[in-house]
């Protein structure tokens, strides 16, 4: 059989990865790899390059740990700084905002699942670290729970600083998507509060603390 990892369609170019579709032994797949930069002295990149890849894996496991879903690791080649995926179904969250053939109550229900699932990765001291629309798949379709992805930039053991960072990332990029932004943030909080009635309202207050200081900054 011809070698998984060559070929393939390309989905996206990040600033940081290069995404392709690949077929990993039958199974839908996800190749990201990060390719050397070469603006970057040698040494520090390929340690740059490959904490990122090793952090991503690590994260993405222990977020699923946490009854959190998230893509499935097939392989993960830490000397070419790449992981295959699982490649999950559904719309990422940035595109179902944006499609205005969905019923009225798909979106509010998938910011519910957003938040529920959020929660529960912050209760178990995970922050995301990067949390755009373009992160969150609905695998199961927006009644169902919200997958992650690109956790490259997380980070375990969180403070509530960077638990508070997560939340403010989402108020901004929904309201930049969305003229329902209080209403999808109330939803999204009310699933917040499931998955994390413990910490709730510390990270609450510290989103709105940095909400504060990024205004008069
Ligand atoms: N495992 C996956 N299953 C389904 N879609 C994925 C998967 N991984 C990536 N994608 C798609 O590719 C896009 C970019 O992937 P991502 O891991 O976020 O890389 P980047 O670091 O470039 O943002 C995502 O927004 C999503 O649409
Ligand atoms: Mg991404």
């Amino acid at each position: 059989m011809s070698d998984p990892t060559e070929g393939g369609r390309p989905v996206g170019e990040g600033a940081e990865a290069t995404i392709r579709q690949v077929d990993w032994w039958g199974f839908p797949a996800y190749l990201k790899s990060r390719e050397p930069k070469k603006y970057r002295p040698k040494a520090l990149d390929e340690r740059l390059r490959r904490e990122r890849t090793r952090n991503e894996a690590r994260l993405l496991v222990e977020a699923r740990r946490l009854g959190v879903r998230t893509p499935m690791i097939y392989d993960l080649d830490l000397d070419r700084c790449r992981l295959i995926l699982e490649q999950l179904p559904g719309p990422t969250l940035k595109e179902l905002i944006g499609d205005a053939g969905q019923p009225p109550s798909a979106v509010p229900e998938a910011m519910q699942r957003l938040g529920e699932a959020l929660g529960r990765l912050h209760a178990g001291h995970i922050a995301h670290g990067d949390l755009t629309s373009s992160n969150v798949l609905l695998p199961d379709g927006p009644a169902g729970p919200a997958a992650f992805l690109d956790l490259s930039m997380g980070s375990r053991n969180a403070g509530v600083e960077e638990l508070g960072i997560d939340l403010h990332l989402v108020e901004e990029d929904v309201k930049a998507l969305s003229a329902q932004a209080p209403s999808l943030l109330r939803g999204f909080y009310a699933g917040y509060l499931l998955g994390n009635p413990a910490g709730a309202k510390d990270v609450r207050a510290r989103a709105k603390a940095i909400r504060g200081r990024v205004r008069y900054a």
